[in-house]
């Protein structure tokens, strides 16, 4: 064994920017260590998102999602992270109100969990605040389109950018690509804005029900697996059912409990003789 153990080395922002054009980046949601460490060798970049308040917390929407809430299930995927590139969102309320404010929290981000770059939601009025941290050194990924911590200002979780508003969403695109993103996420557009924008910019599009076109997608990953049944939004493909198939498996093993069936003489200690 060598006296330096082999240090294993993820993917980074800059890695992920130089796919532009190639072959496409998959990525997904993750929140916890184990399922970090299941998708860690298939995805090229694994995105801590605030959707967590949702899938796992029962929250009506993101904006109710703390730093700490971030910090806590980062620190939990970055243990499970070696080869993918690790990115975590920042919560609303965290940036929004000055460059100085999203440095701080961003700082606090990368610091705390181990991350390699934060995302934020917004377009052209975010781009400064892209620059100051693309500029302190913090790699930043955009999120433009339907940002869900906007709910309450677009009046709910709609497609954006159809007829006129695609020039709007195409600039904003545009600004945070030129401010220094190293991606841009692409959140429910009509398929033929996804794939203009992802044409007119140089950072990689990372599309969430934006069309083929992007140089990459990402979903939350309890939606492909069937774990978060509350709803299904049309852009997730379920590439399995675990939800269901762990209903039938709790309700089994209470059958067994209340039958007697469980537990069975392998799971007992005898007083003496082998030891546990
Ligand atoms: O919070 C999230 O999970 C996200 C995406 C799926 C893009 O922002």
């Amino acid at each position: 064994m060598s006296a330096t153990p082999e240090r294993r080395t993820r993917l980074t922002p800059g890695d992920i920017r130089a796919r532009k054009g190639g072959a496409p980046i998959a990525c997904l949601t993750a929140y916890t260590t184990p399922m970090a460490r299941l998708m860690d060798r298939a995805c090229d970049l694994v995105l801590v998102g605030d959707s967590l308040g949702m899938v796992l917390h029962g929250l009506p929407s993101t904006l109710g999602v703390t730093m700490e809430m971030m910090i806590l299930h980062g620190r939990a995927v970055a243990r499970g992270i070696e080869r993918a590139c690790l990115v975590v969102d920042m919560p609303f309320g965290s940036y929004e109100e000055s460059p100085e404010q999203a440095m701080r929290n961003a700082a606090r981000l990368v610091a705390e969990t181990g991350c390699q770059a934060v995302k934020l939601e917004g377009g052209q009025h975010m781009a400064g605040t892209v620059r100051f941290l693309v500029e302190r050194g913090i790699p930043v990924m955009g999120h433009v389109g339907l940002t869900p911590q906007s709910v309450n200002a677009l009046g709910g979780y709609k497609v954006q950018g159809r007829g006129e508003d695609g020039a709007r969403v195409a600039a904003d695109a545009q600004a945070l690509s030129e401010a220094g993103a190293f991606a841009v996420v692409l959140e429910k557009l009509p398929e033929s804005l996804g794939a203009r924008i992802t044409e007119g910019i140089a950072a990689p599009t990372i599309g969430i029900g934006a069309g083929a076109g992007c140089d990459g997608q990402v979903l939350v990953v309890d939606d492909i697996l069937g774990l978060f049944a509350d709803f299904q939004p049309k852009f997730v493909r379920r590439y399995a059912d675990l939800g269901r198939a762990a209903e039938a498996a709790i309700a089994s093993y209470a059958e067994d409990v209340r039958a007697r069936r469980f537990p069975a003489p392998e799971h007992g200690f005898a007083d003496q003789g082998k030891p546990a």
